[in-house]
């Protein structure tokens, strides 16, 4: 049996070279031996991706994309179809987990300088992915049919409206309408269940294909390929098979612990995962007291409201994602790592992060004065990060990188907790602030 099966793999590999692409992506792709925590979050996010496809092709199974149907289609999958309900919440809590991995696979690379030369193209792919993922949540949101995703397409759809001269008809060319209704829903579906997919599937294969070729950054931000032995291995390298696949696991398993909490105990989130007013059907003559998108939009929809006109409003929510392609070319420190790296842009990384959070908070709660100004604060500190960045990141005082990789550099338990509680206090900080003078302005004015 065992030599049929062998055989079977020679003829195959013969033919198509399957062996040797695992040996130059698993077996034989050496990786840097001090990967720490960060380092899990890209595996996971292709894991969130194949169980976002499967419970997709189940869903897909049953959901009606018709306007008159299309809600009541959920309700029986959550309802009557067997294990429909775990599947629905699997998918609807996948969107989230997607975000959450992401979010941190990306800060990763801003820690690390993951994307400096020679790694540009994998974070343009990345950020490729993460402009498809967008989409592709956006798209799924509406299918439900429920008020907030009728009305949060109707928002987003319209602020296409806001380009001069071919707004309007841009607008009605993608809704194919006069307002959203269930032809929308139907090129929405056919959108997010084949072509988004397709094109995010392309860019993973695209993204580590582009990372294998120049091999993996690290948290000392060394390249490992420096320092080869005699038969050019890498001597601060380590087989990713078996090593790495087996220490994922552990981080794989630690995930999965923590998303089936969530889909047994709080699938909602409290209405951050699957908003409330999504449990009413879309009608399109009553408009919901106050529109948020989900969670993780929240920033760059925070930087949309910031600014008062519509077109320049739409274009600096469009340039708050564009911004980070150029991330590369606009770092110009000499180290890599922030391990390195000298107190500006410590500075500079613990602000943006804070400033980050308090957009994505602002973002998910109704504006008033108070939280606009302090949104447009926010709105303003987020591009000096980075339209300033050649400047601070050549200035700063960096200590010399290390010619080999370390094992403990890190700053440590006791640091990591420093650093989450400097960010704690400068999110926490601003946002207790606008609510305070919030409610002074109001009793002052009554
Ligand atoms: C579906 C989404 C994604 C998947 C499945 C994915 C997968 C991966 C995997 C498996 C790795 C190697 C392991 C690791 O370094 O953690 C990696 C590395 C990397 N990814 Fe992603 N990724 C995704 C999205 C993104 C996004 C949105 C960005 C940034 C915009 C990004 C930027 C990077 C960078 C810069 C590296 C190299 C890291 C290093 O060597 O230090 N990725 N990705």
């Amino acid at each position: 049996m065992l030599n049929m099966l062998v055989s079977l793999r020679d003829w195959v590999d013969a033919r198509l070279p399957i062996m040797r692409a695992w040996d130059t992506h698993m077996g034989g792709y050496y990786a840097p031996k001090n990967f720490n925590f960060w380092y899990f979050f890209g595996v996971l996010s292709l894991v969130v991706l194949v169980n976002q496809l499967l419970t997709g092709i189940w869903l897909t199974m049953m959901f009606v994309p018709d306007a008159e149907r299309a809600f009541a289609s959920v309700e029986y999958i959550m309802r009557d179809v067997d294990y429909g309900w775990i599947i629905r919440y699997m998918h609807s809590t996948g969107a989230s987990a997607f975000f959450v991995v992401v979010y941190l696979h990306m800060f990763r690379a801003l820690l690390y300088g993951s994307y400096r030369k020679p790694r540009e193209l994998v974070w343009v792919f990345g950020m490729l992915i993460f402009f498809a993922l967008m989409a592709e949540a956006f798209l799924g949101y509406i299918l439900p049919w429920g008020q907030m995703s009728y009305w949060g397409a109707q928002v987003i759809v319209s602020l296409f409206g806001a380009i001069p001269v071919v707004g309007e008809p841009l607008v009605e060319w993608i809704r194919g309408d006069y307002l959203i209704s269930g032809i929308t829903l139907n090129r929405f579906f056919a959108l997010h269940v084949v072509a988004v997919p397709i094109i995010l599937l392309a860019l993973v294969v695209l993204h580590l294909l582009a990372l294998h070729e120049v091999g993996s950054n690290n948290p000392d931000g060394v390249e490992i390929k420096k320092h080869k032995d005699e038969n050019g291995i890498p001597l601060d390298g380590i087989a990713f098979h078996p090593y790495y696949t087996v220490h994922d696991i552990v981080g794989i398993v630690v995930f999965l612990m923590v998303f089936v909490s969530v889909i047994f105990f709080f699938p909602e989130m409290g209405g951050y995962f699957l908003e409330h007013a999504n449990f009413e059907e879309a009608n399109a003559l009553k408009t919901p007291a106050h529109i948020a998108p989900v969670w993780y939009f929240t920033p760059f929809y925070s930087v949309l409201r910031a600014v008062p006109d519509k077109l320049f409003g739409f274009i600096a929510f469009g340039a708050s994602v564009a911004i980070l392609f150029a991330l590369p070319w606009l770092d110009r420190s000499p180290v890599k790592s922030i391990r390195y790296k000298g107190p500006i842009s410590k500075m500079f990384l613990l602000v943006f992060t804070a400033t980050f959070l308090i957009l994505g908070v602002l973002g998910v709660k109704s504006p008033n004065v108070e939280r606009t100004i302090l949104a447009q604060i926010c709105s303003i500190i987020y591009f000096t990060f980075f339209l300033a960045m050649p400047f601070w990141s050549k200035i700063d005082k960096c200590k010399p990188e290390p010619d080999r990789i370390t094992m403990n550099g890190g700053i440590g338990i006791a640091g990591s907790l420093g650093a989450v509680l400097i960010i704690a206090v400068l999110t926490v900080g601003p946002l207790w602030l606008v609510e305070w003078l919030h409610s002074v302005n109001q009793a002052a004015a009554h």
